[in-house]
């Protein structure tokens, strides 16, 4: 489980430590999102859970003529995203997008895995429903199940039971809109909700020395990161060593790669002028 307060903290300061790696671990997922993205209209478009922000800026930097906004719970986070951003149609609000209300009401909502922490999802959607223009999309991406996706249920096996952080499969975190039924039920306030599946490489580390930037990838992100930081220390060894046996195993031509699968979810939301 990952909530709010852990990204306001720790979770949100490693992200923004580790941008670099964590938009190349997406790297052949954000180009497939964007594709979506871009068949559908929208001049004023919401990021929600931005992150870094690299999604908003790809966006803003497609719409010139639009007005993008990323929106983040964590302030390094935002602080990372503002720091990178040079679109002028862009800027980074620092909030709770379950709560925060626009300016201008959106016609466009996206997510690169920012819609699955919400404590409350049907009363979070219903709120960016209730805030958005008459017929707005989202588009937004999520992890399908732990087990189709090497690079957490791979790490998991490799953690004490206790620790593992795939135990529940809806509460918020990283696999909680992996089931189509549940996340139907969570997005109240939208309707024609529609899943495409994307099987993607996880790209844990590349570059001359793949294997070292796994490592630190792993050791700042992910089923494993909470471990390590917890752990004590006669038990994170074995832990640094499986990891690192593990992430050895996958590495193949100069990449270090896992499977990985997810979902683009679309859908309209039901506010309309009547
Ligand atoms: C898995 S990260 C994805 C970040 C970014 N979209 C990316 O692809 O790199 C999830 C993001 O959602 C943000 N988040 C979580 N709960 C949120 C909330 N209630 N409101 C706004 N942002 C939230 C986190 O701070 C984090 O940046």
């Amino acid at each position: 489980m990952t909530n709010a307060s852990d990204w306001q903290g720790t979770v949100g300061r490693s992200w923004a430590s580790e941008w670099r790696r964590t938009d190349i671990s997406f790297s052949e997922l954000t180009p497939r999102l964007l594709a979506k993205i871009r068949r559908e209209p929208g001049s004023t478009v919401v990021d929600i859970g931005c992150g870094a922000g690299e999604l908003a800026i790809a966006v803003a930097e497609a719409r010139p003529e639009a007005q993008v906004t990323g929106v983040d719970i964590s302030a390094d986070l935002v602080e990372t995203a503002r720091s990178r951003n040079t679109s002028a149609n862009l800027t980074f609000a620092l909030a709770d997008a379950a709560q925060w209300r626009p300016a201008l009401p959106p016609d466009l909502y996206v997510s690169r895995h920012g819609v699955m922490f919400f404590s409350d999802p049907p009363a979070a959607f219903a709120h960016l429903a209730a805030q958005a223009a008459p017929g707005a999309r989202m588009v937004f991406s999520c992890f399908r199940k732990p087990a189709e996706n090497d690079w957490a249920a791979a790490i998991a096996a490799l953690l004490p039971k206790s620790d593992s952080p795939l135990a529940s499969p809806t509460a918020p975190g990283p696999f909680a809109f992996a089931l189509p039924d549940h996340v139907r039920r969570c997005m109240a306030g939208w309707h024609a909700v529609e899943f495409e599946p994307v099987d993607f490489r996880y790209i844990a580390g590349s570059g001359p020395d793949a294997v070292a930037e796994a490592m630190a990838l792993f050791r700042r992100i992910g089923p494993a990161a909470a471990a390590l930081r917890t752990l004590p220390e006669a038990e994170r060894g074995g832990v640094e060593q499986r990891l690192a046996d593990l992430v050895q195993a996958h590495h193949h031509d100069g990449v270090v790669a896992f499977n990985a699968a997810a979902w683009l979810v679309s859908a309209t939301s039901d506010h309309n002028d009547g």
